[in-house]
Formats: C-alpha cells, sequence, structure tokens
C-alpha cells in the first residue's frame, strides 16, 4: 500500500467544484433502466446508452470520477477506444465497482448480505493494472418493524471494511457505501437512528482492520423520511440531521463524502447537498455521488434514438451542473 496514491487520488476525487458519476448500474439494474424507455438490454445498446453518458460535452467540468460496472470497464466504445481509457483521456478518473450485489441474507428474512469477496485480492490487482484508481462496494441496509439486525449490521460492515482493506493493498481508494434504504413508512428520526449504528459499525470495522481513512470515501444515503412516510421531514431538517449524523459518526480524517441519491428526486438531491454545503463548518469535503439524480431525465429524453443524443446530453450536463453547484453551495 503507498499512502501517497491513495491520498492523491482521494483528493482529486474530492476535488471542488466536482462530484463522481455513478454508471455502475448492475445488470438486473440496467435492465430495468432500459425497459422503463423500451429499449432492449442487450451489449449494444448498454453501450450506446453509457457512451452517450460519458461523451456527454465538458462533462469533467463537473465530474472527477466515474464508477463503471466490470461490463463497461472492459467495454469499448464504437470507434474502439475502451471506455476507462476514454475517460482517462478527458481527465475524468475510472473506478469500478468490485461488490456481487446484495443477496438475500441466510436466515435474516427480508435484509440483505453484499456478496464479492471471494477471489477480490486478485481482480483488485488485475483493475488496477488495467487503470482503475478507486473502487465501489455498496452494503444495503433495509429499515422494517424488526429490522435491521444486528446480525445484519455487523456482518455487512464487516464485509466493507475487509473489502476497503484489499481495495488500499493494490492502491486503490475505496468507496464505502452502507445504503440505509429510503423504501418504507419510517419517520426521519428512525432513518436517523439506523444510519448512526450503521456508520458507528462501519467505522469501528474500518478501524479494528486498519483502513487507511485518508484513502477511504463514504457514500452514504442521507438522514431522510421514508418514502411512504406521510409527513416527511422538509428540506432543512433532511440537511442539518444527515450533517449532525455524520459529525457524530464520522472521524474527520476521512478522504470525503459523495452522497447516493437513492431514490430522492433531482430536486430534493441536489437541494438537500446545496443546504449542507452553505453551512460552513463541514470538516470533510461533501459532494455527491449521484446515479439516478444526474441519469434520469437523460435517459428518458434518448429513448434510444440517436436523434435524441444531444439533447439527452444537454439535459444530463444540466443535472451534473446543478448537483456541481450545490456541492459548493451555490444552486
Ligand atoms: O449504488 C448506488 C449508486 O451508486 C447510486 O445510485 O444515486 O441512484 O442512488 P443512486
Amino acid at each position: 500500500m503507498d499512502t501517497n496514491i491513495l491520498v492523491e487520488t482521494a483528493k482529486k476525487m474530492m476535488e471542488k467544484p466536482k462530484g463522481i458519476l455513478a454508471m455502475d448500474e448492475s445488470s438486473p439494474t440496467i435492465a430495468k433502466r432500459l425497459a422503463s424507455i423500451n429499449v432492449d438490454n442487450n451489449e449494444t445498446n448498454r453501450r450506446r446508452y453509457r457512451e452517450l453518458i460519458v461523451t456527454a460535452p465538458n462533462l469533467s467540468n463537473f465530474i472527477s470520477g466515474a464508477i463503471l460496472f466490470e461490463e463497461t470497464f472492459d467495454q469499448k466504445m464504437e470507434d474502439g477506444t475502451l471506455f476507462r481509457d476514454y475517460l482517462d483521456t478527458i481527465g475524468i478518473l475510472p473506478g469500478i465497482k468490485v461488490d456481487k450485489g446484495a443477496k438475500d441474507f441466510s436466515c435474516h428474512p427480508d435484509e440483505k448480505i453484499t456478496e464479492g469477496l471471494d477471489g477480490l485480492r486478485d481482480r483488485l490487482a488485475t483493475y488496477y493494472q488495467k487503470g482503475a484508481k478507486f473502487c465501489k462496494w455498496r452494503a444495503v441496509i433495509t429499515i422494517g418493524n424488526d429490522i435491521p439486525s444486528d446480525a445484519c449490521i455487523e456482518s455487512n460492515m464487516n464485509a466493507l471494511a475487509r473489502y476497503a482493506s484489499l481495495c488500499q493493498e493494490n492502491n486503490l481508494v475505496p468507496i464505502v457505501e452502507p445504503e440505509v434504504l429510503i423504501n418504507g413508512s419510517h419517520s426521519i428520526d428512525r432513518c436517523d437512528e439506523v444510519t448512526r449504528k450503521s456508520l458507528h459499525s462501519l467505522f469501528n470495522q474500518l478501524k479494528m482492520i486498519n483502513v487507511f481513512l485518508p484513502g477511504t470515501i463514504l457514500k452514504p444515503s442521507m438522514v431522510i423520511s421514508g418514502q411512504e412516510n406521510d409527513s416527511r421531514a422538509d428540506q432543512e431538517e433532511v440537511a442539518t440531521k444527515t450533517i449532525a449524523c455524520l459529525k457524530d459518526c464520522v472521524p474527520t480524517d476521512t478522504a470525503g463524502i459523495a452522497f447516493l441519491s437513492g431514490g430522492q428526486t433531482d430536486a430534493e438531491a441536489e437541494s438537500h447537498l446545496n443546504i449542507m454545503n452553505q453551512k460552513n463548518d463541514l470538516p470533510w469535503r461533501v459532494t455527491f455521488s449521484y446515479a439516478r439524480a444526474i441519469q434520469a431525465a437523460a435517459l428518458a429524453a434518448w429513448q434510444g434514438k440517436d436523434d435524441n443524443l444531444v439533447t439527452s446530453q444537454s439535459i444530463l450536463i444540466d443535472r451534473a451542473q446543478r448537483c456541481s453547484n450545490s456541492s459548493i453551495g451555490k444552486l
């Protein structure tokens, strides 16, 4: 592990006024996204869609790094250039999602455990050698009547820490993503409680395994009411409670924080981030690592048609620019 490389990469990822573009939808998720615009889910269409994203003019003004799915990481664009090489030439760091997905957690109904540690060390060495600079691993925590269980939280956070350690051994910056799902009718305070418990567990595990925090980026969900809650907390409360939670749980030497959008509307995702960044006493850089909140409108405009490419790209850039502005509190 070379801590200089890790710190250097993490600094570039957290450079103002940029954020990280998540375009690493797994096979089932990209299938859903393409189905939503009635486009066949085949390799060519996945390539066309992702090529639309990375070739959007001036994307690198707003995006420091892009998280790719394994297929895209090894895929060529129409002119034969590898996606990962193209990103590098336009000044966007290529990263890769390395987990193998959230699977049913044995003997724990309605809970998930993320798999992918077996063989990870060798995969990481290959990704680094091919040019990856950072990785992502997503753990999923569901709020329900009697869940999350301690077993689910501890097992997922331990896996995140083991993944992070393996990344750093290979000079790859780990993005650790403990997502507390927005699904459900829970209150913001219940989300706060579960998020705190998850983050405490995560940072305990990271510490125990000696993960180097200045070379680690946290990708959390916000502290927010469940999507089906009848009296959802307003934007100010979301921003205030999220920052309070992070300040209590995230060590100040962590390299930075980049939120997921997690099913928030575009307006919510940008506004929450903007309000947080208007508070001027944040100990770390706080930015975005959105997928849906950057891509959704562009996907809908594209409809799989080349004629819509320019319009779709300009919508994508508008979304990226607004998120970028939010990341410095200037929306
Ligand atoms: O793992 C989830 C993605 O990287 C972020 O996606 O912004 O749509 O929640 P999202």
